[in-house]
């Protein structure tokens, strides 16, 4: 069945580089709805449409206690919002409680012998492992005793995770949790480098480590990445005086890496001295920061999204609750990388606040072949799936007929990351879900902490390619560049806002409240010192359309951020990477759409005089980006062209380059300083021969786009 393609009239497509991208118009075909299936109504969490009333505008802020008061408190909070100091949000005010108590602790009267976390190896011969509640409160507090009295980590303290899909990886941070300790994980896929700007940035002196795992049927050797990152580390000026590394195979190394005298530990050793220790949680107050989380903005630098301890377990917890429809019965497998929000919000910390069996997949969905997630949801029964579009692309042109094969039943499926073509929707709907499951289409991001906009599973229709409504207690509005809002119906993009503040949001940018400022909140601020809430909406830099039944596609990435695969990836920092190579004068950084991951970046470079465009430049080119950031960097194309497309105060244009790698047009270029590089680029990318040029979605037209 074709996608159906967005059209721009011809009258538009003309006036296209008049009006302001935020105005273009938007047609689409609609799509139809589909009914939540009536097995799924009967056992939902948010089966009463009363329930919603309590989250109505009036109600609010106090509409979020409904989730707060699903957690235990210590002390219960004295007021639910405090707004005095825009946009610096305080939640449950008084509130205290221990994250890890909520996640542990309290399961253990009812649920101590379920399992809470399933590990599933890559090797398909390899046994699962099973760990119920019991051992993981066991476990959690033997590391917690490591933490605290082997590498000193204190509450407050911050401490750099870098490690892959083991279950280890749950316990280090529901340990750092357990003690106040702020953790801040680093997405196993990335550099040693990336991980140690990461380490310096948040001053961690204690680095987490796991020695290796398995990644598409090969062994990767994770320790040596380690010194790497204290390196880094150090010349950023932050010294890393601990290294502790958990064994994949415990009691078996299987890293090349040599392990540095008083400097590097293996957690296997040490722990032996704490076995049976329990450590007492810490009380944290309700806005203690409980991790931070980098990820991409639009300069070169990640930043690390701060986020609270009370407001987002609570938020995390309500909608793993009535969003993803967890019951501690279900068993919940969410197939993204914990290093990511996702993983933190829907693979531990909700699932985990709601007693549920969370499953966690060491390797890749097609490894080795396109049946093994229907495999493993056959083995474990899995009635709770949550993935990406990446992924359901992946796996459907992998093996389209494999689901139907195996004997499986979800109830519920959730899609997140990019927007989802409604084709692709289908077949997960169809195949996947066997037309059994309840699908929510999932629009959040690193800063939110959780959900946005969803379908509420048992009461809103479905609508392939639409997020759909706000979700409970979050009030949106769609803004154009100057302010205007763009009404319901009226088939125009612009930029998705969120009118109030919610429990989820991030506290601040670490180390960096000016910047928290200026990326989230001053551009639709009309008065920086205004006290009223109302005046500081969240920019969330998507954009978005509504159609008149209040369902919110979202678009795609406004800044220069692009999305591979459901990663953030910042445009400005794979730039930076290429720039430090001697032979690069100049790099640009643009997106290009792929049919399987969503957006692939595209590397435009111009060479310092005197150094010929050769293979062997190409090459450093993607070894320098892997090295800086990591494999999911790694560029679908480096070109290596003459000059830049420039204007004439000498900036790049990187709307053109975007528009030639896409087949795109590229607009009105006679304001360029030099108009002519534009056809020569075009040829060396695209050919002599004129292809017909392609509509394009709406994030790649509004790529770089000059405000
Ligand atoms: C995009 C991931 C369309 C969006 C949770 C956002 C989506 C960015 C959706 C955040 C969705 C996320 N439909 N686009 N359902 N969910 N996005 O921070 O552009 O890794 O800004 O958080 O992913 O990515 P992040």
């Amino acid at each position: 069945m074709a996608t159906p393609r967005q059209k721009l009239n011809t009258k538009e497509h003309k006036n296209k580089h008049k009006v302001s991208e935020a105005q273009i118009a938007v047609h689409w075909k609609e799509e139809g709805y589909y009914r939540p299936p009536k097995k799924f109504i009967a056992q939902a969490n948010l089966a009463d449409p009363t329930f919603v009333k309590k989250f109505s505008e009036k109600r609010f802020p106090e509409c979020f206690d409904n989730y707060a008061s699903l957690l235990d408190w210590d002390k219960p909070w004295r007021k639910t919002l405090d707004a005095s100091n825009p946009p610096f949000w305080k939640w449950f005010v008084g509130g205290k409680l221990n994250v890890c108590y909520n996640c542990v602790d309290r399961n253990l009267a009812k649920y101590k012998n379920k399992a809470a976390l399933i590990f599933v190896p890559e090797p398909e011969g390899e046994a699962m492992t099973v760990i119920t509640y019991q051992e993981l409160y066991k476990r959690v507090n033997e590391v917690a005793a490591m933490l605290r009295d082997f590498a000193a980590l204190k509450t407050g303290d911050r401490v750099t995770i870098h490690m892959p899909m083991i279950p280890e990886l749950p316990i280090t941070m529901l340990a750092c949790a357990r003690l106040g300790v702020v953790h801040s994980v680093v997405f196993g896929g990335f550099s040693g480098e990336a991980c140690g700007l990461r380490a310096a940035d948040s001053g961690s002196r204690v680095l987490i480590y796991a020695d290796g795992y398995h990644r598409n049927g090969k062994w990767v050797d994770h320790k040596a990445s380690a010194d790497i990152a204290v390196q880094t580390a150090k010349k950023e000026g932050q010294e890393v005086d601990r290294v502790l590394v958990w064994k994949r195979y415990p009691g078996k190394y299987t890293s090349e890496s040599p392990m540095i005298m008083g400097r590097d530990y293996f957690v296997d050793d040490v722990l032996k001295d704490y076995r049976g220790q329990t450590v007492q949680p810490v009380s944290q107050d309700a806005e203690a920061p409980l991790f931070l989380m980098y990820t991409s903005g639009t300069t070169g630098k990640p930043k690390g999204c701060q986020h609270r301890t009370g407001g987002y377990l609570a938020y995390v917890t309500g909608t793993a609750k009535y969003y993803q429809d967890i019951h501690p019965e279900d068993v919940y497998w969410c197939m993204a990388d914990i290093g990511w929000i996702t993983g933190h919000s829907y693979i531990v910390y909700g699932p985990l606040a709601l007693a549920a069996t969370s499953v966690l997949y060491e390797g890749v969905p097609q490894f080795p072949d396109a049946g093994r997630p229907w495999r493993i949801a056959e083995r474990l029964d899995v009635n709770i799936f949550h993935t990406s579009p990446t992924a359901i692309r992946m796996l459907r042109k992998a093996g389209a007929d494999e689901p139907k094969k195996y004997n499986y039943h979800f109830k519920h499926m959730t899609t997140v990351g990019e927007p989802i073509e409604p084709d692709v929707w289908r077949w997960y709907y169809d195949v996947v879900g066997k037309r059994e499951a309840v699908i929510v289409d999932t629009w959040w991001q690193t800063e939110t902490g959780g959900f946005l906009c969803s379908t509420k599973p048992a009461l809103d229709p479905m609508k392939p390619g639409s997020a759909g409504p706000p979700v409970l207690g979050i009030y949106p509005v769609i803004w154009d560049e100057n302010g205007e809002e763009v009404p319901a119906g009226s088939n125009k993009a612009g930029n998705i806002c969120i009118r109030n503040p919610w429990p989820g949001i991030m506290q601040t940018i670490w180390g960096d409240p000016q910047r928290f400022v200026t990326q989230y909140y001053k551009k639709y601020n009309k008065n920086p010192r205004s006290k009223d809430w109302r005046d500081w909406p969240y920019y969330a830099a998507d954009g978005a359309v509504l159609p008149a039944d209040g369902y919110y596609r979202i678009l795609g990435r406004v800044d220069d951020v692009i999305n591979v695969a459901g990663h953030r990836l910042g445009t400005k920092e794979v730039e930076s990477a290429c720039l430090t190579l001697p032979e690069v004068a100049e790099a640009a950084v643009v997106p290009a759409v792929d049919e399987v991951k969503g957006r692939v970046p595209v590397v435009y470079i111009s060479l310092k005089p005197g150094v010929l465009p050769n293979k062997a430049v190409q090459d450093k080119v993607t070894v320098t980006i892997e090295t800086i950031i990591g494999k999911i960097a790694r560029p679908k194309n480096i070109h290596v062209v003459p000059d830049m497309p420039k204007t004439r105060s000498g900036k790049i244009m990187r709307r053109v380059l975007a528009a030639i790698s896409n087949r795109m047009d590229t607009g009105d270029i006679t304001t360029l300083a030099n108009p002519d590089i534009v056809e020569q680029i075009r040829v060396l990318v695209q050919g002599r021969d004129i292809g017909p040029l392609q509509e394009g979605p709406e994030d790649i037209k509004r790529f770089g786009q000059e405000p």
